[in-house]
C-alpha cells in the first residue's frame, strides 16, 4: 500500500476520449493572455465494497472517463464567482461572510469546498471559476465528488495552497458532510483524486491506505445507466448509516473493541447477532460479508482469475438487494439481463442505489452483445431507454495543461 504524490505521475497513457480534451485544450489556448488555469477531475463507479466505506470498511472503485472541468482566474477582491456552463448561471459570495449556509442549489458543492478550505486554516484568493461537467447528473457515478475534488484543486493552486490527494479526498468529503449534509463515505472524492489509468484502486476506509490493482487488458467497465433516481435515495442512505450504527452499538456490548461493522466477523455475526432485530441483523450481514467479498475480490483479481472476481460482483448484489435493500426493480432487471450474457464476469449495482447504474465486467469481445441484450431487454420490461457506457479506468484529478511543451508536468499524453 502506498500514498500517491503529483510527481509519481509519468508516462501515462489516456484511455478517455481525447476529443473532450482537444476541446478543453483548444479553450485554454484562446485565453493564453489571461492567467486562466483548469482542472480536471473524474467521476467514479465501484467494482465491488457498497457501502462499506462509512463502516470503516473496503471498496474498490475506479475513477472513469466522465470528468469535471473547473477554470479558475483570480480576482483582487475576497468574491468567489462561480458559473455552471450546466445550469447556465453564475452566483457570487463573499469568502469573508460570516455564516455561509447551503442553498439546496448547485453552488453549495464548489462553495462548501471554499467554506471547508477556509475553516481548515488555508486562506484562500479570490477566484472566478467556470465549471463544466460533464459527469452524468444523478446517475450515481459521482458528479458531485468530481465538482468538489475539480474546484479544491483549483482554489488551492488560485492561492499557490495545495494539499495531497489524500488530503484533498478528505477536505472534499468533509465538506460535502459538513457543509452540503450529504453523510458520504469517502470513497467518491478519494477515487476521483487518486485514481489511475487501467486501475482500480482498493481502498481500507480506516486506514486510507491503497493498493492500485491492474485491470486485465481484454476486459472493459460497461456502465448501464437505468435513467432512474427514486425519490428516497437521499434519506434511505442516512436510514441504512444508522442501522449499522445501531448494529455496532449491539456488538460493542459483547467485543469491546468493536468501533465499526469493519471490526465484526462472520464468526462474530453469527455468536452475537441473534438478538438483534431482523432488518438490522440482515443490515449488518450485507456490510460484513461485503467487507469479505472486496478482499476475496482483491485476491482474484491478482491471481487472474476473472469468473471468481465476477462472481463476487454478483454475490455483492444479491446482497444489496435482499439483505441492505437498496436496489430497485430497474436495477434487478439490468444485472439479470447482464449476467446472462456471454464475457460478462459479473455484474451488479453500482453507487448508493436506488437508482442510477449498474457496473458490468466483461471481456471485450463481448461488449457488443452486452449492449444490445441490455438496451433491448431494459427497454422491453420498463418502458425507459438506457444510456451505455464503455469505460476503461482513468486518471484521477489534475491540471489540464494547454501546450504540451510548456507543461508543468508530463501529465498528459493524449
Ligand atoms: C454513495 C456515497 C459513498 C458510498 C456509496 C455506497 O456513492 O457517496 O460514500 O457510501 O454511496 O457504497
Amino acid at each position: 500500500m502506498r500514498s500517491k504524490n503529483r510527481s509519481d505521475r509519468s508516462n501515462r497513457s489516456y484511455l478517455l476520449i481525447p476529443l473532450r480534451y482537444e476541446a478543453v485544450k483548444a479553450e485554454i489556448n484562446d485565453r493564453e493572455d489571461t492567467p486562466a488555469r483548469t482542472y480536471r477531475a473524474p467521476g467514479r463507479v465501484n467494482l465491488i465494497g457498497e457501502h462499506t466505506d462509512y463502516n470503516d470498511g473496503f471498496v474498490m472503485p475506479a475513477a472513469i472517463g466522465f470528468s469535471t472541468f473547473v477554470t479558475v482566474s483570480p480576482r483582487h477582491d475576497r468574491k468567489l464567482s462561480l458559473f455552471s456552463e450546466n445550469f447556465s448561471e453564475q452566483v457570487e459570495f463573499d469568502l469573508d461572510d460570516p455564516d455561509p449556509r447551503p442553498a439546496g442549489h448547485w453552488s453549495d458543492y464548489p462553495r462548501g469546498i471554499a467554506v471547508t478550505l477556509e475553516r481548515a486554516g488555508y486562506r484562500l484568493s479570490g477566484a472566478s471559476l467556470r465549471i463544466r461537467g460533464e459527469v452524468p447528473i444523478g446517475s450515481g457515478l459521482s458528479s458531485s465528488a468530481a465538482v468538489e475534488v475539480a474546484t479544491c484543486y483549483a482554489l488551492l493552486d488560485n492561492s499557490a495552497l495545495s494539499a495531497d490527494p489524500v488530503k484533498m479526498a478528505k477536505l472534499c468529503q468533509r465538506a460535502e458532510n459538513d457543509f452540503v449534509g450529504m453523510r458520504c463515505g469517502i470513497m467518491d472524492q478519494f477515487a476521483s483524486c487518486c485514481g489511475q489509468a487501467g486501475k482500480a484502486l482498493m481502498l481500507d476506509c480506516r486506514s486510507l491506505d491503497y493498493k492500485l490493482l491492474p485491470l486485465p487488458d481484454e476486459t472493459r467497465l460497461v456502465i448501464c445507466n437505468t435513467m432512474v433516481k427514486h425519490a428516497l435515495a437521499g434519506g434511505e442512505y442516512n436510514i441504512r448509516r444508522a442501522e449499522c450504527e445501531a448494529g455496532v452499538r449491539h456488538f460493542a456490548q459483547s467485543l469491546p473493541n468493536v468501533r465499526a461493522l469493519r471490526d465484526v466477523s462472520e464468526a462474530d455475526l453469527k455468536r452475537y447477532g441473534n438478538d438483534l432485530s431482523e432488518v438490522i441483523y440482515r443490515r449488518c450481514r450485507h456490510v460484513i460479508t461485503e467487507n469479505a467479498r472486496v478482499l476475496k475480490a482483491a485476491k482474484a483479481l491478482g491471481r487472474g482469475d476473472l469468473e471468481a472476481f465476477g462472481g463476487l460482483m454478483n454475490e455483492s448484489h444479491h446482497s444489496l438487494r435482499d439483505d441492505y435493500e437498496v436496489s430497485c426493480k430497474e436495477l434487478d432487471v439490468m444485472v439479470e439481463l447482464a449476467q446472462k450474457v456471454r464475457g460478462v464476469y459479473g455484474a451488479r449495482m453500482t453507487g448508493g442505489g436506488f437508482g442510477g447504474c449498474t457496473i458490468n465486467f466483461v471481456n471485450a469481445e463481448n461488449v457488443e452483445e452486452l449492449k444490445q441484450t441490455v438496451a433491448q431487454g431494459y427497454t422491453a420490461v420498463t418502458g425507459q431507454v438506457p444510456e451505455i457506457y464503455v469505460c476503461s479506468a482513468a486518471e484521477g484529478a489534475e491540471e489540464v495543461i494547454a501546450d504540451e511543451n510548456r507543461s508543468r508536468s508530463s501529465e498528459f499524453n493524449l
